[in-house]
């Protein structure tokens, strides 16, 4: 119901701020017209399902990423190499930026929220990652846990609640 709020009710009129950026957007989409078009097929990759037997990716259910398949398909469409950069202003848990990395391409990637730019920054290290060093690290961040007070860290962030059980964010706090 909430969600539903952010929508104007068919046929009632927009608001100054709405109709500045439906005109904003007009502006933006005629200006780039040349340069889009529309492929349905793509439609199935535009999902995180598709990273859910993906090594690494399927760590993290993070329903905003798109499928690592539709960034292989545009670094080969792109022909990218490792002379290119690639920026994903919008990177989410980092998927352009991890295809990037598989094919040693330097990447950047930009997200406001903090969960994707800490999922985003870390998942690239456990490709880097000595064999037990992850359980011996484990074991002693559990110990640091234990009797520790939860961080009051990003308890303003919505979609925390929804991304974790309560008693699973208590303990990553
Ligand atoms: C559809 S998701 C992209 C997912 C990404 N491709 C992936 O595979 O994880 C869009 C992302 O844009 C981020 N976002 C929304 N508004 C933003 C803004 N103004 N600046 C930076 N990031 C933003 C969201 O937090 C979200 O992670």
């Amino acid at each position: 119901m909430k969600q539903l709020g952010m929508f104007r009710e068919l046929g009632a009129p927009l608001s100054p701020l709405g109709m500045a950026h439906c005109a904003e957007r007009k502006r933006v989409e005629q200006r780039f017209a040349h340069l889009m078009r529309e492929e349905p097929g793509l439609g199935r990759l535009v999902s995180y399902a598709g990273n859910k037997n993906m090594p690494l990716l399927r760590l993290y259910r993070y329903k905003e990423a798109f499928a690592f398949e539709l960034v292989e398909e545009f670094i080969r469409r792109l022909e990218l190499s490792e002379a290119d950069y690639l920026l994903d202003p919008f990177c989410g848990m980092g998927t352009t930026l991890l295809g990037a990395l598989r094919h040693n391409i330097r990447s950047v990637g930009i997200d406001r929220l903090p969960i994707a730019q800490f999922v985003a920054r870390t998942l690239p290290l456990f490709l880097t990652i000595e064999p037990q060093a992850l359980r011996k690290t484990f074991e002693v961040l559990k110990g640091m846990r234990d009797g520790a007070e939860p961080a009051e860290i990003a308890m303003d962030v919505g979609i925390m609640r929804v991304a974790f059980q309560e008693d699973t964010l208590l303990a990553l706090r």
